[in-house]
């Protein structure tokens, strides 16, 4: 095949199944539906290791539970308390209407230069979840929670948000921060990495990587899987909205993805967490709801794609997740944002070490000169 034609087809394919560099980080397997993180099976890392844990074994290789994970804990939570320092001096990035403006704005204003005693991964992951809790309590009409270095970063970060002692709930949202920490070669990640061929900077990149996670086909999705649950209402009345959305050439967010031809694996394991919240009481019964439109929507989309099969992704069950640990649905995307700066800057000092400019080619299809 020719470079033109390689490049052509490329164009087209969005890049499916092109190998785009070697990584230790994570494997998703789309047939079996399986997703390893860094030599765990996401199940075994979701059910025994904190956020801070994973820091710690994307960034340094360090086994969860180890002294490491505490040392990052204790890192992240003093990043938490020099990022609610630096609200006063954001200007309007936090009282822009839509969250991700809001935390683009906030993280962009971060300097490695400026700061150039500080590991920027610290910086950034302890500022993703200062400046999203403060964005939502301006948004509120409340002044911004101080962080409280000593608890945990989900904990933490769900007190920030809502004012009040998390109890359970934070141990479902320190799953779920785990469970997409990172995955694979997706869009933002992607983005993180042609940004540190760059040579760029930390704070660049992971810029550059929620720019691309903000869009409805990335990390944009939950929040809209809300709205749909909402607008269905009952069970009964699945059929008729998710035909009439198809009718109108909409797609059904949570469903469907590049890679994974079965259900997604990281599905199960946010309902799990949602299970047991519903089970001690402190989220209301919405799964049972929630699994029955999600088996309405795969058969509709199973009637019009019979080849192509489009079962549950993560965003799903990420909804009725963070719904349920009591996260506005306008912080959704931040929160994913939260966990996934982890992966960005794993791949990210990945690239530097092993990789190349990533400078890929283009066919030129406009006019010729007269
Ligand atoms: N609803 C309706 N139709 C869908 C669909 C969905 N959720 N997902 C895919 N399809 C359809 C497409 O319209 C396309 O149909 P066509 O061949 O008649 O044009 C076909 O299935 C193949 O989809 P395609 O866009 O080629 O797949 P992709 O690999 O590029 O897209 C997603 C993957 C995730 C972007 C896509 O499934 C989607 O848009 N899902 C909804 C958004 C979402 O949940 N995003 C979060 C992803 S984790």
């Amino acid at each position: 095949m020719s470079a033109t034609q390689n490049a052509e087809d490329a164009g087209r394919s969005g890049l499916e199944g092109v190998v785009v560099a070697d990584t230790v980080m994570s494997r998703v397997d789309g047939l079996a539906g399986h997703l390893v993180i860094r030599g765990y099976d996401v199940e075994v890392l979701a059910a025994s290791a904190r956020f801070e844990d994973v820091c710690a074994l994307l960034w340094q290789g360090s086994t969860p539970g180890s002294e490491a994970g505490r040392e990052a804990g204790r890192e992240i939570g003093q990043a938490r308390l020099r990022a609610h320092a630096r609200l006063p001096g954001l200007g309007g990035a936090l009282k822009l209407p839509n969250a991700m403006e809001a935390l683009r704005a906030g993280i962009a204003q971060l300097s490695v230069e400026a700061e150039p005693e500080l590991d920027p991964r610290y910086e950034l992951v302890g500022a993703c979840a200062v400046y999203a809790a403060a964005w939502a309590r301006l948004r509120a009409g409340q002044q911004p929670v101080a962080p409280d270095p000593g608890r945990g970063h989900a904990e933490d970060y769900l007190r920030m948000v809502r004012g009040e002692e998390p109890g359970e709930r934070a141990a479902a949202l320190d799953a779920y921060l785990v469970t997409v920490a990172d995955h694979g070669m997706n869009a933002s990640t992607f983005t993180a990495r042609v940004a540190a061929s760059t040579d760029s900077d930390p704070v660049s990149i992971v810029t550059a990587a929620l720019c691309s996670l903000k869009g409805p086909l990335h990390g944009g999705a939950p929040g809209p899987v809300l709205d749909m649950l909402d607008a269905v209402d009952t069970p009964d009345a699945a059929a008729e909205w998710v035909e009439a959305e198809l009718a109108a050439g909409r797609r059904i967010m949570g469903i469907g993805h590049r890679v994974y031809r079965v259900r997604d694996p990281r599905a199960a394991v946010l309902e799990r967490q949602v299970e047991r919240l519903e089970i001690a009481g402190v989220a209301l019964d919405r799964l049972s709801f929630a699994r029955a439109v999600e088996k309405v929507a795969v058969d509709a989309l199973q009637r019009r794609h019979p080849d192509r099969p489009l079962e549950a992704n993560v965003e799903f069950y990420t909804a009725v997740l963070l719904d349920a640990v009591g996260l506005p649905r306008e912080l959704f995307t931040p929160t994913f944002a939260c966990a996934r700066t982890a992966g960005w800057l794993a791949h990210a000092a990945e690239q530097k070490q092993n990789g190349r400019l990533i400078r890929p080619a283009c066919r030129y299809t406009g006019p010729e000169p007269v």
